[in-house]
Parts: C-alpha cells; sequence; structure tokens
C-alpha cells in the first residue's frame, strides 16, 4: 500500500499513547482514521485534534475481545467512511510484573484476551473484508521489543507480544500474492499510557482477587530503579514519531517495522543463539527437499534494509 490520500485507516487502542500516534500520523497523509477504543471519554479527549485540522475522524467505541461488536465497528467504519485499506491492530495492555508460576490465571485470561485474542479478532473481521474491495491494503500489529527479546519476570506480556510476530510473519505468508500486506510493529520504549489504561479497563470478572495479591511476591526491583539516573522521558520515543515509522513501515511493505536500532544486539544475540543450538550433523538434501515447505520460508528474505530515515 503506497498510497494514503483519501484511504481509511481503522485503529484500535487509537485514543491514546502510540495508538493516538499512529491515527495522527494517518490524518496528517490524508487518510480518513477510526479511532476504535474501548474508552470513550478518551475518544472524546482525542478527536478535537483531528476535527480542528480538518482531518476526517469517527470514534468507534469497541472493546476488540468482543467479537460480534467487532463486525458491528467494521460496518459502521464502512458506512461512515467506506472501504477500509490500513488496520492497525494496537490495542494492548500488561498485567503485574511476576514469573509465570505466579500470575494468577485472571491475568493470564485478561492478557490473552486483548493482546492475542483481540489482534485475532481484527484480522478475522476485517481482512476478507480488504481481500474483498480488492484495493491495495495494509494490516498492521503492534508487538513490542520484548516479543523478540524477553524481559525477566514479564513472561504473559512477552509471550502475548511473541505470538504476535508468529501471527503476522504467518498472515504475510498467507496474503503473498493479494493486495494485503502485513506487518508487524515491535517498539521499543515509547510515550504511552499502558500501565493505568490497563487497569481502567480490567473488565470486573478478571480482577485479581486478595489471594492472587497475596500470592504474589514484592515487586522486583524495576530495572529503572537500579540503573544510574537517566531521563528516562527525554528518551522516550514521541508516540507521533512511532506513528510516522508504522506509515513508513507500510509503504515500504516491511514485515518488521522498529524504531530502535538499540535492539539490534538483542535480536543478534537470540539469532546466534538458535542457530549455535543446532545439531553439528551434515543436512541431508532430500530431506530439505521434501521438507521444503517446513525448512524455509522465503517470506524473510522480502525484508529488505529501511535504511536512514527521510
Ligand atoms: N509504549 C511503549 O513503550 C510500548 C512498547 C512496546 C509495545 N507497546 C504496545 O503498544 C500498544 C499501545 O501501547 P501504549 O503504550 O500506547 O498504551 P496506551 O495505554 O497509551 O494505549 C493503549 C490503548 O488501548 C486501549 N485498549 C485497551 N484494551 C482495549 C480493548 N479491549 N479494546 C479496545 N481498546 C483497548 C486503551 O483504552 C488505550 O487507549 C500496546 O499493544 C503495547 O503493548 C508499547
Amino acid at each position: 500500500m503506497e498510497e494514503f490520500k483519501g484511504k481509511v485507516a481503522f485503529i484500535t487502542g487509537a485514543a491514546s499513547g502510540i495508538g493516538l500516534g499512529i491515527a495522527k500520523a494517518c490524518g496528517k497523509a490524508g487518510m480518513k482514521v477510526v479511532i476504535a477504543d474501548l474508552r470513550r471519554k478518551a475518544i472524546d479527549e482525542a478527536l478535537p485534534y483531528f476535527n480542528e485540522r480538518g482531518w476526517p475522524v469517527h470514534g468507534i467505541q469497541l472493546d476488540v475481545t468482543d467479537r460480534e461488536a467487532y463486525e458491528r465497528a467494521a460496518d459502521e467504519a464502512e458506512a461512515v467512511f467506506g472501504k477500509i485499506h490500513l488496520l492497525v491492530n494496537n490495542a494492548g495492555v500488561e498485567v503485574p510484573r511476576n514469573p509465570l508460576w505466579q500470575s494468577s490465571y485472571n491475568d493470564v485470561d485478561f492478557i490473552v484476551n486483548v493482546n492475542i485474542k483481540g489482534v485475532i479478532n481484527g484480522i478475522k473481521t476485517i481482512v476478507p473484508r480488504m481481500l474483498k474491495h480488492g484495493e491495495p491494503s495494509h494490516v498492521v500489529s503492534t508487538s513490542s521489543q520484548s516479543g523478540l527479546s524477553v524481559i525477566p519476570g514479564f513472561t504473559l506480556y512477552c509471550m502475548t507480544k511473541a505470538a504476535v510476530f508468529g501471527m503476522m510473519e504467518t498472515l504475510a505468508s498467507d496474503l503473498k500474492g493479494t493486495n494485503v500486506g502485513a506487518s508487524v510493529f515491535a517498539p521499543g520504549p515509547v510515550k504511552g499510557n499502558l500501565g493505568a489504561t490497563s487497569k481502567e479497563v480490567r473488565p470486573e470478572s478478571l480482577k485479581n482477587s486478595d489471594a492472587d495479591t497475596q500470592a504474589a511476591p514484592p515487586p522486583a526491583p524495576a530495572a529503572r530503579a537500579a540503573a544510574p539516573m537517566f531521563d528516562f522521558d527525554r528518551l522516550t520515543m514521541p508516540a507521533e514519531e512511532a506513528g510516522e515509522r508504522v506509515l513508513r513501515g507500510v509503504r515500504r511493505n516491511d514485515l518488521y517495522i522498529f524504531t530502535h536500532s538499540e535492539f539490534k544486539n538483542g535480536a543478534r544475540a537470540k539469532a546466534e543463539a538458535i542457530l549455535r543450538a543446532f545439531p553439528d550433523q551434515p543436512e541431508n538434501e532430500d530431506f530439505k527437499k521434501a521438507f521444503s515447505f517446513l525448512t524455509y520460508n522465503p517470506i524473510y528474505d522480502t525484508q529488505t534494509t529501511p535504511g536512514p530515515l527521510d
């Protein structure tokens, strides 16, 4: 998808942080923007920015875990703006830091419902509509660098974000040859409000009980507290800049969209650890041919170097 002007973007979790940054980048690029978010008040606070600039915008209150509501939201977006060309599955939540064996089942259900099933719901609702209208379109799902190189104590968050990598790599493979592209967006630290909004949107039925809270260990000292005094705010990327990176990745049809080159080391360490772990034995050429569909996916070859920023 190379042309944005007049096209329709449907962005979840778009009333705050990164989603709002992506929405602003889309508005600036001349797109009609649907701000889909669970928090109605936050949607209403986000809309004036677009209206003041004369950028077409429409807010829809949507819980991405509600499949029927998602279909209705897509119908509403099409009724207001027409065909959807860009889907950004960005809504996400976090849960308290705990090793997996001490995480509550409520934490598991809450984060899996939003961070994995919510993304699946977006793809299942909107990709068929894109394939049907046939115009150049794209799907981006927000993962995290922690879906690549994990953070100790954050199993649940990291594993949901790793799932998004697998989902989008496979989706990109399955959409090859169609007019719909797919990217996984894995930001590093970007200005957002995940801690606060995750508490706000957590359904009553999945709140941690007193027993869950007591079972949890005292929070481990955050890496931040142990680090020397840095101006973290200054080092955190503005959401608008992250939004521009996303659009650049969509235009390039990148499989991976990243925000910070500083994470390269971690990615390299993981890739090299995986390569070192393979048994040192001769490769069977017949096996490689017979199982080529398992052993090699050419989708990875499609990723080129984005080069310097414009
Ligand atoms: N900010 C970062 O540094 C960072 C880094 C890596 C990944 N991420 C990911 O980026 C995404 C956005 O994070 P952010 O920091 O901008 O957070 P944010 O809290 O500012 O925005 C998240 C938005 O998602 C909405 N939301 C939550 N659950 C929802 C649901 N069920 N249905 C619809 N909307 C829902 C919230 O209301 C909120 O407006 C998340 O997926 C997060 O995991 C953030």
